[in-house]
């Protein structure tokens, strides 16, 4: 095979044709694919190789000679060093259109699919400010746009220093310091930059992980877009309730509509906004968020989908695509907090989700009850012992007429695939935040006894690279 042409470090100029995976945008010269970070398909650039390799090679954008009529001007004054919002700088109906096309070749490419039906996308109700949770985090060290190294490098810091903001990819030691985030509402900037003022003024501390001192660790707002509530929850080291008194004095002057503050305190080393303890400074501890006209708890800790009118949507899809009759019992795999399995429940004979992580099996059973739902079980477990071995969950039920699978982004283990085809339901919706993964999981799960129907992309996190997908499959008739 010939040698490529292409070394590292070489600069060379090319035509950005399309887009691929993680956002970058693909470009091709002398026969070679090149995958080029910051670019815009469309764009003509000068791109400096980063890495080469049998048939494909990576590179970083230099310089834009001519840009692409997709380009637009990205509305946050952080963006290109902050890796929360990508594709910023493309136009929100482009955008689409690249991540409709990504879930059509993950099927195609990894699946083997052909003549799938791929409904159109659907776009986010609000491609800035959509996000109900951020979650910031301080540090002593800050990234600098300007000159990308800071303390580190020479003198070390005062212990005083705080900064807060997002950490850049890749870094975890710094944080870039943000004051304007785009993602979640004014206000929630309003909280971000009265805290890191508050805590200058009171020479607060930051806790590095390899120490045992230092006091603060993470802020995490929370806001529910349809109730109005809003959380503010700060995660420390220790237990300080005097300042955390102050604290919440200058938020309520700052924001009079804040429902609740919590201090989350975190004593490991596990550089994570959990804690073994919360205190409650303000309200009552948790926000009340509102999906498809049922009422959920959020508090603290509790995960809960960051994008709620798409959440809804991607739940309908779900709905929809399982054609579900009064009959009918669902099995809801990879269940979280319960919000699909409590979603379908009024149109079922009987629910059961199951899910490994404890505290959202509380969750979902408290969701339940606040929303009179008496048709729904909730199983904990892994699924891979739950569908293999440790059955006995099954035997006072029916079993399932339909099951929906909402598995992480690393997909369904190949065992739990195989128990999933052998529960024998009429429809498996399979809901996805990774379409890679989940194409493999189809062709396998289409092997034999079912078939692909149709599947319909959702965009949950606009100005990123990810796309969620619901696809529905129905039993082959005997
Ligand atoms: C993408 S989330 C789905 C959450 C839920 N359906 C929702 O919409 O909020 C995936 C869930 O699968 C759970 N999970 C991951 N691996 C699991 C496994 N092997 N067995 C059971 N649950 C698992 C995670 O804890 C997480 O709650």
């Amino acid at each position: 095979m010939e040698r490529p042409h292409l070394h590292r470090g070489d600069e060379i100029t090319v035509h950005l044709t399309d887009a691929a995976f993680e956002g970058k945008a693909v470009a091709r010269h002398e026969g070679m694919v090149l995958f080029v970070e910051r670019a815009v398909p469309g764009d003509t650039a000068l791109v400096r190789v980063t890495a080469v390799k049998r048939s494909f090679a990576e590179a970083t954008l230099t310089r834009v000679l001519t840009p692409s009529p997709l380009r637009v001007e990205p509305r946050c004054r952080h963006f290109g060093v902050c890796g929360g919002c990508r594709w910023q700088q493309v136009e929100y109906a482009a955008q689409l259109r690249f991540k409709q096309q990504h879930v059509v070749d993950a099927l195609e490419r990894i699946g083997g699919f052909t003549g799938v039906p791929v409904e159109p996308i659907v776009g986010s109700e609000h491609a800035y400010f959509y996000r109900g949770k951020m979650e910031y985090s301080f540090s002593r060290k800050q990234w600098l746009i300007e000159k990308p190294v800071s303390h580190d490098e020479g003198e070390s810091p005062a212990v005083s220093a705080v900064y807060l903001g997002l950490h850049v990819p890749q870094r975890y030691d710094k944080v870039l310091e943000i004051d304007d985030c785009q993602l979640q509402s004014p206000t929630s900037n309003r909280i971000l930059n009265a805290t890191r003022e508050f805590a200058r003024q009171h020479n607060l501390t930051v806790h590095q992980p390899e120490e045992e001192e230092g006091y603060l660790r993470f802020l995490v707002i929370r806001e529910s877009k349809r109730t109005g509530e809003r959380m503010v929850n700060l995660v420390t080291y220790s237990n300080e309730p005097e300042i955390m008194r102050a604290y919440t004095r200058m938020l309520l002057a700052e924001v009079p509509d804040l429902t609740t503050v919590v201090n989350t305190i975190n004593s490991s080393r596990a550089q994570i906004a959990f804690g073994q303890r919360e205190e409650i400074y303000l309200g009552e501890g948790f926000i009340r968020e509102e999906i498809g006209g049922l009422r959920f708890k959020v508090s603290a800790s509790s995960f809960f989908q960051t994008n709620v009118p798409q959440a809804e949507r991607l739940y309908q899809t779900a709905r929809e695509f399982a054609e579900l009759v009064p009959d009918d019992v669902v099995y809801d795999l990879y269940s979280g907090t319960g919000t699909i399995a409590l979603y379908l429940a009024d149109a079922v004979r009987r629910v059961v989700g199951v899910e490994s992580v404890a505290s959202a099996i509380r969750d979902a059973e408290k969701n339940a009850g606040e929303n009179g739902i008496t048709n729904c079980a909730f199983v904990e477990g892994d699924l891979k012992d739950r569908l293999t071995k440790n059955t006995e969950w099954m035997n006072d039920l029916p079993r399932p007429t339909v099951v929906v699978v909402d598995p992480p982004r690393s997909g369904m283990h190949p065992k739990v695939v195989d128990e999933v085809v052998g529960l024998d339901a009429r429809r498996i919706v399979y809901v996805s935040c990774n379409p890679a993964t989940q194409a493999r999981d189809l062709k396998q799960l289409c092997a034999e006894r079912y078939r692909l129907v149709k599947v319909r992309p959702v965009d949950m996190f606009p100005h990123t690279y990810h796309v969620e997908n619901v696809a529905v499959l129905e039993r082959k008739s005997n």
